[in-house]
């Protein structure tokens, strides 16, 4: 991944021309032909799509991007829509909203698949048909085919494209983009599908939002007055600074000892669930601030926050609250996808162990990392007990559960946020060992 060699800085020497919407984004000579259709119909289509949602962001300008994460797999719930399964038609159409099908051109920036709806070895687990797996698959080439990367991971950090600190990126995924923003220092906001795929084809974004250092100054004063350790006091202390911030920047300050990036892939997952916290800085920590002064620009914060023991009682209370019992038929971990770490200490826990007759267990990993565990041995002792390393989705994207789940159990707070009001069924929030405790015994007993 490289840095775009034209600094933002140096746009404002170009000529730039009104968008043909009359609104705010001016572009640069090579932008305005792009727009014009000289390189395409596609790269037009796209060009068009960024003005449109660049006026509406407010932006001058676009700026060069060639870190792009986030375009699509399409399966049946799009080619129903279309009455189609033509990949061009359906990319066209979902991805730079063009009712025409377009002549798609190799992506200009370096570009990856986000996580995607199905596990490519345990599509069958899933309860998929095999022409759904097909279709996803012929997807998949497709988007191969014209230069994206088939990560498939809502975790590409951790499997290969690690941005670099002051890098314009455009990237999906919100517990991803807290993550890169904020312990790498990149510049992203939260992309969607079809700025992703305009991106993708053009090397350009909207300069507007977190791209701007002006909007990177914290806004917000977070202290603590418990200790915040495990990955589970991360997972709940995100989770309540994303109800009471919404999508303000903070700076947290006052955290002791070192700061584990798993418990921070966590933090991130759960402070942009309940709430849009795109980025936050830590001094010390994080890599832009290293100062509660410097994050907050010398001003004072607009407000101060003090996490509580009670606060954190109140979190884990609710993000209990769908569940009515106690018995649990699904334990799933790995939201974001688990690193090396989490895998192994999940196959250290079910060691020699047997999952509870009538319990799923899955932990979802990317597969990249599945292939690293399985040559580690860790795959096969999770098998050996019962359960099962799922890779390439999750629950919540691919909207599945086990046939029959009525409770499951997770160490994520973002798949117990998600899951109950997309699938129905009940939810159990705890740690990592009482979630495979769950899954030994069938009991939530934590
Ligand atoms: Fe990733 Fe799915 Fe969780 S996309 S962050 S595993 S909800």
């Amino acid at each position: 991944m490289t840095t775009p060699t034209l600094a933002p800085e140096a746009f404002d020497a170009l000529d730039r021309r009104p968008s043909a919407t009359g609104g705010s984004v001016r572009l640069t000579d090579e932008e305005r032909a792009m727009a014009d259709g000289a390189q395409g119909d596609a790269v037009a289509a796209a060009m068009d799509l960024l003005v449109r949602y660049g006026d509406i962001l407010g932006a001058d300008r676009l700026v060069p991007t060639d870190n792009v994460c986030g375009a699509s797999i399409y399966g049946p719930r799009h080619s129903r829509v279309l009455d189609t399964t033509d990949p061009v038609r359906l990319f066209s159409e979902f991805s730079i909203d063009s009712p025409d099908r377009l002549d798609i051109t190799p992506a200009r920036a370096h570009s990856c698949q986000l996580i995607g709806p199905r596990d490519h070895l345990n599509w069958e687990l899933q309860g998929l048909s095999a022409a759904t797996n097909e279709e996803i698959t012929r997807s998949e080439e497709y988007l191969a085919s014209i230069g994206v990367s088939i990560l498939n991971t809502c975790t590409p950090y951790q499997v290969g494209n690690v941005p670099m600190r002051g890098e314009h990126c455009a990237w999906m995924e919100s517990s991803a983009v807290p993550y890169i923003n904020s312990l790498l220092g990149a510049r992203t906001n939260t992309e969607g599908r079809e700025s992703t795929a305009a991106a993708m084809l053009t090397g350009r974004i909207p300069y507007a939002g977190l791209h701007l250092t002006e909007n990177r100054y914290a806004t917000h004063l977070v202290t603590t007055d418990i200790p915040v350790e495990t990955m589970f006091d991360w997972s709940v202390f995100g989770y309540w600074m994303g109800w009471h911030l919404r999508d303000q920047v903070p700076v947290v300050d006052g955290i002791r000892g070192p700061v584990d990036p798993i418990a921070l892939k966590q933090f991130g997952a759960a402070v942009n669930s309940s709430g849009d916290v795109e980025l936050y800085h830590m001094p010390g920590v994080t890599a832009e601030a290293q100062t509660v002064e410097q994050a907050l620009r010398g001003r004072a914060p607009e407000a101060a926050l003090r996490f509580t023991r009670a606060d954190f009682d109140a979190v884990v209370e609710h993000l209990n609250s769908t569940a009515t019992g106690d018995d649990i038929d699904f334990v799933m971990i790995g939201c974001p996808h688990a690193n090396l770490d989490q895998v192994r200490e999940v196959a250290r826990l079910l060691d020699g162990k047997r999952i509870k007759d009538g319990v799923t267990f899955w932990i979802f990993t990317p597969s990249a990392l599945r292939e690293v565990a399985r040559r580690s041995g860790w795959v096969d002792t999770i098998e050996r007990a019962g359960g099962k390393v799922m890779a390439d989705t999750c629950p919540a994207i691919g909207q599945f559960v086990p046939r029959g789940a009525r409770r499951f159990a997770t160490d994520s707070a973002k798949q117990v946020h998600y899951l109950p009001p997309i699938m129905g069924v009940e939810g159990r929030f705890g740690s990592t060992a009482a979630c495979v405790d769950a899954a030994l015994t069938g009991r939530w007993a934590a």
